[in-house]
Formats: structure tokens, sequence, C-alpha cells
């Protein structure tokens, strides 16, 4: 309740970053709640909640497709606003208290991890918006395109890292019995 009552501010409060924020973060919320449903194991609690994530599809569309004709007008602008959504991405929720250790379970049951943020979430919108294909960067756009490059090549890293601590965790559970 006091995490409804507080709100959310933008992490970055510019127009860009915001529309930018909100590609991912609704496609964010489209994977969730689709595995938040398939965890359930009731089939009317996967519907509703497959119902959901359909309407997270659209809202994500829509904001994808605003972010892609700001790629158009003013292509370094949105480029730098890309790479600060994705750096300092955190969900709605972060500020909840003990949301940390949420999202580590969340991440185990295999329902919202690095791996499917990066591989569902994020590539899926930067190649929708031909990121590391556009030819009209100027020096600005091309440096912010770099470390996006690194920032998702770390995210891999961290990504591969996490499955293995996960991989490990469940070998664990399952020696115990
Ligand atoms: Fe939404």
């Amino acid at each position: 309740m006091l995490h409804m009552t507080e709100g959310f501010s933008a992490i970055h409060p510019c127009v860009l970053a915001g529309l930018s924020y909100v590609s991912f973060q609704e496609l964010a919320t489209r994977v969730s709640h689709r595995n938040t449903g398939a965890a359930t194991g009731d089939p009317i609690a996967e519907q509703l909640f497959a119902r959901i994530a359909l309407d997270e599809n659209l809202h994500m569309i829509f904001y994808r497709n605003v972010i892609d004709a700001a790629f158009d007008i003013t292509p370094d602008q949105t480029m730098q606003a890309v790479l600060a959504s994705v750096r300092d991405f955190a969900m709605p929720g972060h500020g909840i208290e003990g949301f940390g250790r949420k999202a580590v379970e969340i991440a185990v049951a295999g329902i919202y991890d690095l791996r499917q943020h990066r591989d569902e979430v994020v590539m899926p919108v930067l190649r929708k918006w031909r990121v590391f294909e556009r030819e009209d960067f100027g020096a600005t756009g091309q440096q912010a395109r770099e470390e996006l490059a690194t920032l998702m090549t770390d995210m891999e890293t961290q990504a591969l890292r996490f499955e293995d601590r996960r991989d490990a965790l469940a070998a664990r559970l399952a020696a115990r019995g």
C-alpha cells in the first residue's frame, strides 16, 4: 500500500528517456505476467495473465513506435535516451520493501531474470529500432551506441553467471531430494 501511495518517479525525467524506458518496461511486464500465469498451474489464472500480457504488448508497441519515429527525427538524442533507459533500468516495483529478495525469487522461479530481460525484452526492441544498423548517428549517437553495445555484452556475461548459479542451486536442491 505504501508503495502504491508513493507513486513512481521516472529515473530520467526527459520525454525520450521516459518513452524508451516504457518501451522496455511494458514488454518486461508482458513477459513476467505471462510467466507468472504459467507458474500458477491453474488454467483460469493462466488465461487471465495471458489476457493482461496481451494488453501489455499493445502498450509496448505504442511506445516503441513513438521512439521509432523519434529515431528518425532526432537520432542522437534518442540514442542517448535509449542508452540511459537500458543502463538504469529498474521495474516500478523496485521501491517496495524487500524487492531485491523478491526479484531473486522471481528470477530463480524463471518468471523474470536477466536472461529473459536481455534476450526477450531489450534485444528485440533494439532490433526493431535497428539501433546497431543505423547510419544516421552523429558523434554523440555513435558514442552512445558503442556504450550500449558494451552494456549488452556485460549483460550477457552476467546472465551466463546467473544461469550457472541457478543451475548449481537446482542441482543442490535435487541432490537433497
Ligand atoms: Fe502496461
